[in-house]
């Protein structure tokens, strides 16, 4: 037969599934078990095609027939939406049409849409509006082995919901062999189970797929460094100037760390010598554009060698190819509540074996690799095992409150994965009752503790915008709710560096704290910055943040319109003593986040247990205070920091804390 001359309509797919992923042998008996068994579990090595293509796989077999969808959750909103891309590429179609995502504040889906990646507290929060799930005829819960909070609170829920919906398939899939713990979970009939149906058939499946690896060098320090930024950057270089081609990828804590080493290790390249290979540094972490993270996965211009510097998105949630080389500084950031003081923060730890042998398993994947771990041998031999899953290290006020929301009164029987301690389940209680989401039998209060559920934002940030009109605020507080949900800063450090951020953002500063000062930076973006394209770069702000807050304030503002609540942006709220409401309103919400300043100019919480120094990037640093409340909390190996801080009276928090500091309920 003569070849089909497929005409110019006919474009190649921008990529074709790579034919040799280790899940392609799979198929057949993935689809089968996947048909015959209610729960399947997947385990494969990071970049064995477990997230890419199963998906395809059930599209293709018709799993998507009368309109229901594939969901896929992920802990992490980077990964949610990269693999979008990467899926809809593959697959042949724009972003949002057939396959798309959908995470907090930024939904790109469509009626179109069959393949849906989300994140595991985003698919939490549509069981609000439909118990059962019943859009999704299969729902895949990806990186599973991570054990996010969310991903734990939604195990369970799957596994009630699995009593109503037989046809559901669910599916779990873990880099890692934790599969017999999964399956157990699922197996094990839970308490209140009417019938014995599963008794009949199976339950559950475990499928593993083989792929193949490499070997991986693995080279320790012979003594410890103090700053492992700086041996990252040397590192690099060593590595650049001794070894053969291949990739680099650096795994560091935070975006700070990561923007350092990025800026050092470009100036320094400026130095190799002409007509040598060049180096190409790029970020990977969560606060950057979608836009900037889709960089580390292209293919670097010819004689480059390419060096990744990422948190522990990379450690197993998104695989970049061509990397030979992995540099492991041994830390990451974790949540850590401390039920003492109630203070959730991010917390720079040391990684767990499970961890560093993930994270050197990335150098091995298409030929030998290297892995330079910047600890010594003998600080490995004393890391943990594995580090407890976030459910035991976390505020559970978010989660009480969504389980609470969603008919689940009894929390304590809710079927856990791993049960959290008591104490955070008290704590959390505590906190729910002080800001009026529970009454004293711990029922969910209507309508302010379901309103507080429904509304995309943690529950103090709730219960301050519910309490906005009250104080005849809610403009103010709806801006400052979606900016302090940026999850990231709106200042961008261009040539001249921090000084500047810090003489442009005198300009707007307020001098009762952040909250205040983000408003004026608000309002000064939509007043000039939106038109004048000189505005933002003129003042060190990002635009695309300010943008995206406008998005984030535009559906919070929609939410509270749908409980009733008028918001007339025209009215002007009288000007006189503005600032003052809004700091008493956001004492409803921040109460448990007090703090107060001491003579050296750190401050206490309100036990006095806990000192708290205002971050280097807050207007509150080197000024004086007396009592404030803050919005988070960041640890870094010897300080806690608080950011965004705003003044406020000390009666103000007996006032609104509905006891929280005087007798406490139980
Ligand atoms: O989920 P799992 O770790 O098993 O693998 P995957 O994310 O489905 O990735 C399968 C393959 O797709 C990887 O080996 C990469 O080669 C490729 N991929 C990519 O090039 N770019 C992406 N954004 C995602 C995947
Ligand atoms: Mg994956």
């Amino acid at each position: 037969m003569a070849d089909f001359d497929l005409g110019s309509s006919f474009i190649p797919a921008l990529h074709k599934p790579a034919a040799l992923l280790p899940i392609t042998k799979h198929h057949d008996s993935l689809l089968y078990l996947i048909e015959k068994t209610p729960v399947t579990i997947v385990i494969g090595q990071t970049g064995s095609g477990k997230t890419t293509q199963i998906p395809q796989f059930l599209e293709h077999a018709g799993w998507c027939a009368e309109g229901k969808l594939i969901g896929i959750t992920q802990p992490r909103r980077v990964a949610a939406t990269t693999v979008a891309i990467r899926v809809a590429e593959e697959y042949g179609c724009e972003l949002g049409k057939e396959v798309g995502y959908s995470i907090r504040f930024e939904d790109v889906t469509s009626a179109a849409t069959r393949i849906k990646f989300l994140t595991d507290g985003l698919l939490i929060r549509e069981a609000l509006v439909d118990p059962l799930l019943s859009r999704y005829s299969v729902i895949m819960v990806d990186e599973a082995h991570e054990r996010s909070i969310s991903t734990d609170i939604l195990l369970g829920l799957l596994k009630k919901i699995r009593r109503r919906r037989p046809d559901l398939r669910i599916i779990i899939s873990s880099a890692t062999l934790q599969a017999e713990e999964f399956l157990n979970f699922f197996s094990e009939p839970s308490e209140d189970q009417e019938s014995a149906d599963d008794k009949a058939g199976q339950v559950g499946a475990i499928i593993s797929l083989k792929g193949r690896t490499y070997p991986v060098d693995v080279l320790y320090l012979e003594s410890p460094v103090e700053d492992y930024v700086e041996k990252v950057v040397s590192t690099v270089f060593e590595i650049h100037n001794t070894e053969p081609d291949g990739d680099i990828l650096v795994f560091l804590t935070g975006r700070e760390e990561i923007d350092t080493a990025v800026q050092t290790i470009a100036e320094r390249s400026t130095s190799l010598r002409s007509g040598a290979q060049s180096l190409l540094p790029l970020p990977l972490y969560a606060g950057l554009t979608t836009e900037q993270q889709m960089y580390v996965f292209d293919s670097p211009p010819e004689n480059t060698r390419k060096v990744i510097l990422s948190t522990n998105i990379a450690e197993a949630s998104v695989t970049i190819d061509g990397i030979v080389y992995v540099i492991d500084c041994g830390f990451v950031k974790l949540r850590a509540f401390d039920p003492r003081t109630g203070i959730e923060s991010l917390t720079v730890t040391p990684v767990s074996k499970a961890s560093a042998a993930q994270r050197a398993g990335r150098a091995g994947r298409t030929k030998p690799g290297k892995c330079f771990r910047l600890f010594t041998e003998d600080a490995y031999r004393s890391l943990p095992d594995m580090n407890p899953p976030e459910i035991q290290r976390s505020n559970l006020a978010p989660f009480i409150l969504q389980l609470k929301a969603l008919g689940i009164d009894n929390v304590v029987r809710f079927e856990y994965l791993t049960p959290p301690p008591a104490e955070l389940m008290i704590k959390a209680t505590e906190l729910l009752y002080s800001l009026g989401a529970l009454d004293e039998y711990a029922k969910l209060t209507r309508p302010l503790g379901m309103r507080m559920a429904e509304l995309a934002v943690e529950p103090m940030m709730a219960k301050t915008l519910l309490s906005a009109s009250s104080f005849d605020c809610i403009n103010e507080v709806l801006t400052i709710a979606a900016m302090t949900s940026l999850g990231g800063t709106v200042w961008v450090q261009q040539d001249g560096g921090k000084k500047q951020i810090e003489s442009a953002r005198r300009k707007f500063a307020a001098e009762e704290g952040d909250h205040l000062t983000l408003l004026n930076v608000y309002q000064a973006f939509v007043t000039k910055g939106k038109k004048e394209s000189r505005f933002c770069h003129e003042n060190h702000l990002n635009f695309k943040a300010l943008t995206r807050a406008v998005s984030i304030r535009g559906q919070l503002k929609r939410y509270l319109e749908r409980f009733g609540i008028s918001i007339d942006e025209n009215l002007k709220a009288p000007h006189e003593g503005r600032a003052d409401r809004v700091r008493r309103c956001l004492t409803t919400g921040y109460f448990a986040h007090a703090a107060k300043m001491q003579p050296d100019g750190s401050y206490r919480n309100v036990e006095g247990g806990t000192v708290l120094h205002a971050h280097p990037s807050s207007l509150m640093f080197n000024r004086k205070a007396d009592w404030v409340i803050f919005h988070e909390v960041m640890e870094t190996s010897n300080k806690t920091f608080i950011r965004d801080i705003t003044k406020i009276e000390k009666s103000w928090l007996l006032e609104y804390s509905s006891g929280f500091y005087q007798t406490k309920p139980r």
